[in-house]
Formats: C-alpha cells, structure tokens, sequence
C-alpha cells in the first residue's frame, strides 16, 4: 500500500513537472477590438554613416548599381516588399541640425555642413527633400519629417511644411518648390517637432520644451481646413515618466497628435559588446532589456492616461532597436553592425509587445532601415542583404492593420546565471478577411518550448505557419552567405479540437496562420 502511495504521488510529480514545462496561451477571439496600427511598421532613415549616402542614395548616373534618380532599385524593391508603412527622416540628432533649404535647388550649389553628431563627416546635402519624398513615393509609404527645433526657427520650420505641403503656384514656398521642379505638393503628414528635445536635440528641460512645442505647433498647419497634421512631441528617454508627464499636462490636447518614446536594447550601455561575437550572458542581459519595453509602453500609457482618457493621443515609439559595438574597422560614429539571430528575437518580441499595446502605441520605427544599428538592410557597394530582423519584419506585417486578439500566457521561464525572463512571447490577430495570426517567439538560447494555444470564440480547421531560426544564436546574413538565415515553413503546429499544439525550436520566431 505503502508503495502505491509513493509511486501514485511520485506519478503526480512526474506530471506536475513535465505539465510545468508546457506554456499555455488563451486566445479570446470574441474580445477582439483593437487594430494594429501599421505604422507601428514603421522604419527611420538618419543622415548618418552609410544609411543614406552609400545606403539607399548612390548618386544619380552610378553605372554600377541599378537605380532611381540615385536611390538604388534594389532597396525600393525590398522595402515594397516589407509593406514599410512610414519612413521617418533626416533624423534622430541630425534633425536638430538640418536646414532643409540646404537640401534644395541644383545639386551642385547646395552648401556643405559637417555632420556634428556622426563622425564630423561633410555633408553636401545632395540627398534632401525631394529625393526623400519622391523616394516615399516610390516605396509606397507615408514620408515622417522630424523637423529642426533645437537649432530652428519656427519660420523655418513652416515653411517647410508649406514648401511640401501648399497647393500649387499659390504661396512663396509652393513657388520655390515648383521653380525646383515639383509642381503638386506631397501631402506630408506626419511631423516631429525636434527630436530628443531632453539630450541631442536642445538638452531642454521638460516644462521648456512643452513651451517650445507649443510655440512650434501653434503654427503648423497643413493649409487646408482639415488641419490633419500629426504632430509628435519629442518623447521621453526610455524611464523618464517625469518627461511625458510634463508634456500631457502642458500642452492641450489638441495640439498634439502624437509623444514619441526611445528605447534602445543593449547589454550595458557603456559596454556594448560585438553584435556577432557575443556570449549567452550578454544575449540574456539584451533580451532583459528588450523585454523591458513592455514596462515601459505600460508606464507611459498609464501617465497618459490620466491626461487623455479616450487614447486620442498616440504613444510613437519613434527609435528602438539593438544598439552594440560598431564592426571592428568600421568609424565608430556610423554604428553599423551586422544583424544575428538576437537581432531577430528582438524585433519579434517587441512587435508583438507593440501589437498588444496598440490602444496606445499606434506609431514606431526601428533604428534604422540601412546600414546603421538594427537594420533590415545592409549594403557593401553592389551588394545587398537582408538581415533576420527584415524577415521577422515580413513575416510580422500580415499583422498590419488586423485587429489584435488579445492573448494570455502563463510561460516558462528562460533561466540564466540566476536571472530569469519569459522564455515565450505572443500576440495574435484577426485581419479583414477573417484569418487569424498568432507569432510565437522562443528567446530561450537552448531549450525548446511546447505550448498549447486555446482558442476562445473561433473555430479553425488549417494551420500552417512560417519560422526563422538557425544553427547558432549568433548567426547572421553576410555578403558571402546572403541566404544563410531566412523563414521556412515550420510544421510543428497541430489542431485538434479548439486546441493549438506548437512545439517552438530555441531562437526561434514562428507566425502561424489559422483558417
Ligand atoms: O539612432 C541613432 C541616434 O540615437 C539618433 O540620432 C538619436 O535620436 C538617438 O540617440
């Protein structure tokens, strides 16, 4: 008898343990309300190292790569292709910098600044505004101005809106624009009024720069009746709820359409590491700050909260992204470095933390799209590559403007040196014509994760589904093995019942697809 209690009750521990060890997501479909903002898709291209000059723009009449007025085909095409609904520019700190009448008018007698922030290179301003803008055009997204506030003036400043923006032959600046060849305005949207207004941006204290904004906003207009700029507030830095606080409650409401937040994901900022050749410790305390976005878009929001119940004001995630040491050899104020499978686990669970906050964070852009920090595209004179965090980014935009189902998970936690994390992240999503997709990502370095997915409210017969991983976390896409990372199809999902079985390898970034 004795030994039947011992071994029922050793049974039971049996199946606690291995029960401990299935991560369980609840899907309630019928909850289903909120859409996902495709602008959270959106991508940031910054006057700085080789994002722009050798990145995107390699000069009209270059023989050797194939392009566009300058701007390389082969980018547009992939950018087409990841659906990048926003492209912010000409900065981050280059923006405080910028005078955009420098970039208009012929090319060669455009004057020359020197970069202040990256590198002290020269800057012949021969990428400027209708280069920008006709390259929008030509990748199908909307163009996001941040415009010069720190060193600016607001007449600079609305004039530049009324150059891209006013009617035709109707106004000076419409004027100019069409003397520079553009006759029909862009219709440019979106506006950052400065950037980092607390640090490269003015080194302004909160209360200043919400009197700032106000000044600047007071007289931005889109010159119709609509009035239907989007205006951003240069936002906190990472935890500074002291800075977004300030700024919902200086500046009215309708004034403001959008506060920006920064947050980069790194090992220690003072010591940053390879973006190659790193250890698990050193992914493990990335991963950790990843993650941390979560804390952080749920910090601001509730501030904001406070000041704007009804969520008109949108929280803009205006830079984020892994930030490591620039490759070796390489000037280090370009902060180009290659792109691995940490980069990929990044970008999956921060979209996802986005795709669940998207009551409130309706806007982001991943730092930056070419060349610079967590790219999605990496060039090397002819060549191009596509980076794992550019195929996370297209497998994800089946996720654009589908409405978020909300989702529930009890995971496992990844363990390491005594810290630990979620191992498992998730966020899923109804698109118009009724087909759900649910992304799974596995931060764990080693261990595979099982989880059974239970769907409440909605009923499925398929599943099919797509994953990114590789052999070693710290693989990457190179000029020589383009193609050494890149999705697959994943086949270790089952339904039966209303149940989801998925069985995630380590690393790994999984987007099912339920019909
Ligand atoms: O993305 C690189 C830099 O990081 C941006 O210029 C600045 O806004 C931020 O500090």
């Amino acid at each position: 008898m004795l030994q039947k209690i011992i071994s029922v009750s050793a049974m039971a521990m049996i199946a606690s343990a291995s029960l401990a060890q299935v991560n369980t997501v609840s899907l309630n479909v019928g909850e289903a309300k909120t859409v996902i903002n495709k602008n959270i898709y959106g991508h940031f291209a910054e006057h700085l190292g080789s994002c722009i000059y050798d990145g995107f723009y390699v000069r009209e009449g270059n023989k050797t790569i194939p392009n566009t007025d300058g701007v390389r085909n082969d980018i547009i095409d992939a950018l087409k292709k990841l659906k990048i609904p926003n492209l912010r520019w000409p900065g981050g700190c280059f923006a405080d910098t910028y005078q955009w009448k420098d970039g208009i008018g012929p090319k060669n007698k455009r004057p020359s600044i020197v970069n202040r922030w990256w590198g002290g290179v020269t800057e012949d301003n021969s990428f400027g505004t209708h280069d920008f803008l006709n390259m929008c055009k030509r990748i199908g997204c909307e163009p996001y101005l941040a415009a010069n506030v720190g060193s600016g003036t607001v007449q600079n400043f609305i004039d530049w809106i009324q150059y891209v923006n006013y009617k035709p032959a109707s106004s000076p600046m419409a004027l100019l624009r069409e003397q520079n060849g553009q006759k029909e305005p862009w219709n440019v949207k979106i506006w950052g009024v400065g950037n980092e207004a607390w640090g490269c941006g003015g080194n302004m204290k909160p209360d200043h720069y919400a009197n700032i904004y106000r000044q600047y906003a007071t007289f931005m207009t889109d010159w119709t009746n609509s009035d239907s700029l989007f205006r951003v507030a240069s936002g906190a830095n990472v935890d500074d709820y002291n800075w977004t606080e300030t700024l919902m409650r200086e500046i009215p409401a309708n004034m403001l359409e959008g506060v920006a937040l920064h947050h980069y994901s790194f090992v220690k900022w003072s010591e940053k590491g390879s973006a190659t050749d790193y250890s698990e410790e050193q992914y493990f305390a990335t991963m950790k700050t990843a993650l941390r976005m979560d804390e952080l878009v749920t910090k601001h929001s509730t501030i904001m909260d406070k000041y704007d119940p009804k969520k008109k004001i949108a929280l803009v995630v205006d830079e984020w992204g892994g930030w490591y040491n620039v490759e070796p050899g390489t000037n280090p104020g370009f902060l180009y470095q290659q792109n691995t499978m940490r980069d990929a686990m990044i970008a999956g669970v921060t979209l996802n933390i986005f795709h669940n906050h998207s009551d409130r964070v309706r806007m982001a852009n991943l730092a930056q799209a070419v060349n610079v920090l967590q790219s999605v595209i990496l060039t090397n004179k002819e060549k191009m590559i596509l980076t794992p965090t550019y195929h996370v980014m297209e497998m994800y935009n089946v996720h654009q403007d589908a409405t978020m189902i909300p989702a529930k998970i009890i995971s496992n936690d990844y363990v390491f040196n005594g810290g630990k994390i979620p191992a498992v992240s998730v966020s899923a999503s109804k698109d118009k014509d009724g087909i759900t997709h649910i992304s799974l990502v596995n931060i764990d370095a080693s261990k595979p994760q099982d989880i059974v997915v239970n769907i409440n409210g909605a009923k499925f017969s398929s599943v099919s589904g797509r994953v990114l991983t590789s052999q070693k976390l710290q693989d990457y896409n190179s000029f020589t093995e383009a193609s050494k990372i890149q999705p697959a199809i994943f086949r270790d999902a089952k339904l039966s019942g209303g149940q989801l079985q998925v069985k995630l390898p380590p690393f790994a970034v999984v987007v099912l697809t339920l019909k």
